[in-house]
This record gives structure tokens, sequence and C-alpha cells, in this order.
């Protein structure tokens, strides 16, 4: 019971600090299928589901967890970008569980990213399975002078680090590239750990393939699934 509440305090202040700072969500979907009511099993569930998940996620970045009451079970991850600290990551999915249930206070499953964190849950065992559903794209509004060759380096960057990140425990990893003109390009790619080795890198070159529809010429882009992303930029924005 104390814990409970220490949860929902820190909950709180979480929220008001990251308010203060602007950190909003990037984009979010609420799951068109069922609806649960107030007060029953599922919310009690998606409660102690989304408590696990703060507690659980910051010292390894990711947490995945299932909460079962009666017929109704729930099952959730959160996932921290591989460079957050564990303070940012418990800042962010303390943040992403909150919002997350004013934007789709009555739906059994949601997802909602931030720059730092994504939280998914859902009313059916999805764990392992790659997400094509949920999906979206940003890119930086600048265009590079040459954009064939510049498309060429960002897919031999982003698969080089494919390569590298479906290897390692943490289904993450970041590059830079010399470009011909002395600047750089910087990248990043990160599965959620739920996935295997092999269906990291699936999910990844499915992400990579749609760069031509995401960010075509552009000087910096992200496609951001359910399971994996990218990004790059032709500036260094991963945190070291
Ligand atoms: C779920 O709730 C939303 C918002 O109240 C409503 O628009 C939608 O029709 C509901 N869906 C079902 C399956 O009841
Ligand atoms: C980039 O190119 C697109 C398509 O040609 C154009 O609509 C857009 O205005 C350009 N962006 C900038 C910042 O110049």
């Amino acid at each position: 019971m104390s814990s409970a509440r220490f949860v929902l305090l820190s909950l709180c202040s979480a929220l008001l600090l990251q308010a203060t700072l602007g950190f909003d969500p990037l984009s979010h979907f609420c799951s068109s299928s069922e609806n649960f009511t107030a007060g029953s099993p599922y919310e009690s569930n998606l409660n102690k589901l989304t408590s696990f998940l703060y507690t659980k996620t910051p010292s390894s970045g990711f947490g995945l967890g299932s909460i079962r009451q009666y017929q109704d079970q729930v099952y959730g991850l959160a996932l921290c970008r591989g460079d957050t600290s564990p303070s940012d990551c418990k800042a962010c999915v303390a943040d992403a569980g909150a919002e997350i249930r004013r934007r789709c206070p009555r739906n059994k499953g949601a997802i909602i990213w931030y720059d730092n964190c994504m939280i998914k849950y859902l009313d059916t065992d999805f764990f392992g399975q790659i997400d094509n559903a949920n999906k979206f794209y940003m890119w930086n509004v600048n265009n590079v002078s040459y954009p064939e060759a510049f498309n060429g380096r960002v897919r031999g960057l982003l698969t080089g680090l494919v390569e590298e990140a479906y290897t390692v425990p943490k289904l993450y990893a970041t590059g830079e590239m010399g470009l011909e003109d002395k600047t750089k390009l910087y990248g990043l790619v990160q599965c959620t750990r739920d996935l295997s080795a092999t269906e990291c890198k699936e999910c990844l070159e499915g992400a990579i393939g749609e760069l031509p529809s995401c960010c075509d010429g552009k000087e910096g882009g992200r496609v951001v699934g359910g399971s994996c992303n990218f990004g790059y930029e032709i500036y260094p924005f991963v945190n070291v």
C-alpha cells in the first residue's frame, strides 16, 4: 500500500518537472479494439503494470511484464533510448505512463513515444512479434544538395549499425560516418528487447526500407515503430 502511494507521488512530481521542461510526446496511438470500464480488473491490472514498468525499466533501459487477474490480462513493455541515463529513463517512463492514460483513458491497448522512451500495452500477448501497425516518420526539413549520394550514405551507415545492433544484448547501436564535404553523418538504431536477434534485424531492415518515403534527401530523419526505430542527422544527437 505505501509503496503504491510512493509511486503515485513520484509520478506526479516527475510529471511537473517534465511539463516545465517541455518534453512532449512525439506521437501516440490508442488501439481501436475494446475498451475497459472504470473500476474493472483490467484497469487495476493496467495500474499495476504501469507501476511495475516504472520500477523495472530504468536500471537496464527495458522493462516487460504481464499482469493477470480473473480473466483479464494486460501485456506491456517500456523501452528507453539506449543513450538515456537511468534517471532520465525513469522520468520519461513516469511521464509516458501518465500521459498515455490521459490520451487513451479507456482503451485496452495503447502506445506512446517520447524522445527518451516508449510504452506500449495491449490485452493480447504481443511479445516477440514485430509491430508493423504502429509507426510514424519524422524528418529534418532541410534538404541536402546532393540527395542521391547522401541517401546512399544514410542507408550505408544504418545498415552497418543494424549488423552491430542485432548481435548485442541491448539491440542498440550508434555510429558516425564522414561525408565527402567534411561533414559527418550520425545514426542510431534500436529494437525492443522482446524481439529475438533475427526479428530485430528484420524489423530494422524493414524500417530502413522506408527511407525513400520518410526522408528522401533530408538532412535528418527517423522511422519510429512499436518494435524498432532508427534516426540519423548530420549533427551529433546521441548522448555519450
Ligand atoms: C471506446 O471508447 C471510445 C471513447 O469513448 C468510443 O469512441 C469507442 O466507440 C469505444 N469503443 C468500443 C468498442 O466500445
Ligand atoms: C526541401 O525540398 C522540398 C521538396 O522539393 C521543398 O518542398 C521544401 O521547401 C525544401 N525545404 C527547404 C527547407 O528548403
